[in-house]
């Protein structure tokens, strides 16, 4: 079991870029947006955020990365240590291996060169992206740690579904309480003195896993849109994240674009089987024959498994050395942790 998860964080640590072009490592539209409010359109005095477009929920982003960098700063230049970049990274990658798009094929949203943008609401990526851009957005909104109130903007609605999601604070707050908390616990704690590096990846993993509960359950449905393989790969990748959360794997700008390497490059068919899938490298398919196999033995082991790992890396120097000789395996440098 151990030895699975070292396998899989172990590959998506190996691949460290070798880049020293931050630009390169930027998500898509990253420096054609603004990380303001007045980015967005004004209407009846607000600005218009509609999260069902691409750049609106990627200005989320850069307004959070923006306005963190200044407690991020002593940790490295150039808000390169910001942990918050392995969100908009994310989303990048999303939508350029083509999961943001309409899965049902019904409508050209995602697709066509003046609907490239779109963002589905039909799409599992994107609904419970939504838990992880829209509500870090309002916690911090809530926060106080971005300076903008409630009133100066609005969420647009989903095409359908729309009862599934929140807009605004109080809104959110009933619908996922528990993770807007966690989310305002993380800036809380940001901008104590006291925080460190350790400290903040607890509280963003805290947050990052309970942003995670309500969507998995509530998006279902959305499964029958994907090819099989497409599916378990949904379904592991959520265990996955669970056992890489405990592990508090560092999102740095630079850490989670060597980590997507190893992620799939498009959406799987049914004929995709690990490791033989042509025009994957062969770090994608390592990947996603640990993600089978960690999904396979956390389903036997009623999740004990994962209980095991999180008293395992129950401690500090248990995730140091964890990582460290992970990276010494591999003959990657640890250089860029801070812990
Ligand atoms: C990112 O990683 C590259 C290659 O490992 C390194 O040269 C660069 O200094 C790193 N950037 C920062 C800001 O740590
Ligand atoms: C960095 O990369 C970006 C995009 O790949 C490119 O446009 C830019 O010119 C590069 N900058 C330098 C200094 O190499
Ligand atoms: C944040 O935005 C301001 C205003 O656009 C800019 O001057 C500053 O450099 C940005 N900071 C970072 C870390 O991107
Ligand atoms: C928040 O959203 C809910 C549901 O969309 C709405 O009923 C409520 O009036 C909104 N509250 C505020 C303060 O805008
Ligand atoms: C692999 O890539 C080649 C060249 O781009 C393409 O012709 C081929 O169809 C691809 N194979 C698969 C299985 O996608
Ligand atoms: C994970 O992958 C395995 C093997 O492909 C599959 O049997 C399983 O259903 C997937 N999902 C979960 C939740 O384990």
């Amino acid at each position: 079991m151990v030895v699975l998860v070292w396998v899989l964080v172990g590959c998506l640590s190996a691949a460290v870029a070798e880049d020293p072009n931050l630009s390169s490592l930027y998500p898509p539209f990253w420096e054609d947006i603004t990380g303001q409010l007045s980015g967005f359109d004004l209407e009846d005095g607000k600005y218009i955020i509609n999260p069902w477009e691409f750049t609106d929920r990627m200005k989320l982003y850069k307004i959070l990365l923006n306005k963190t960098a200044p407690y991020f700063a002593k940790y490295g230049p150039e808000n390169e240590q910001n942990l918050l970049w392995g969100l908009p990274l994310q989303f990048g990658w999303q939508y350029t291996t083509g999961r943001l798009s309409d899965p049902t094929g019904k409508t050209t949203c995602g697709y066509e060169i003046l609907d490239e943008l779109c963002v589905s609401v039909n799409s599992w990526w994107a609904d419970v992206n939504y838990f992880l851009s829209v509500l870090p957005f309002l916690a911090a909104v809530d926060s106080g740690i971005l300076g903008i109130s409630s009133d100066e903007f609005r969420i647009s609605l989903p095409p359908l579904d729309e009862s599934r999601f929140c807009y605004n604070v109080s809104d959110c707050k009933e619908l996922v309480g528990e993770t807007m908390d966690s989310w305002s616990t993380f800036f809380e704690y940001m901008q104590l003195p006291s925080s460190d590096f350790d400290g903040l990846l607890k509280h963003l993993w805290a947050a990052h896993t309970s942003s995670l509960e309500y969507p998995v359950s509530a998006f279902e449905d959305r499964y029958a849109y994907y090819s099989k393989q497409e599916v378990k790969f949904e379904e592991n990748w959520s265990i996955a994240v669970e056992y890489i959360a405990a592990a508090y794997f560092p999102t740095t700008l630079n850490r989670t674009n060597s980590f997507q390497k190893g992620l799939p490059p498009r959406l799987l068919y049914d004929t995709d089987i690990a490791p033989l899938i042509a025009n994957f490298t062969s770090l994608q398919n390592q990947v996603l024959l640990s993600l089978t196999a960690l999904g396979d033995i956390h389903k036997l082991t009623g999740s004990s498994s994962l209980t095991a790992w999180k008293i395992l890396m129950s401690t500090k120097f248990a995730r140091e050395q964890f990582l460290k000789a992970f990276e010494a395996y591999l003959g990657a440098p640890t250089s860029d942790f801070n812990f």
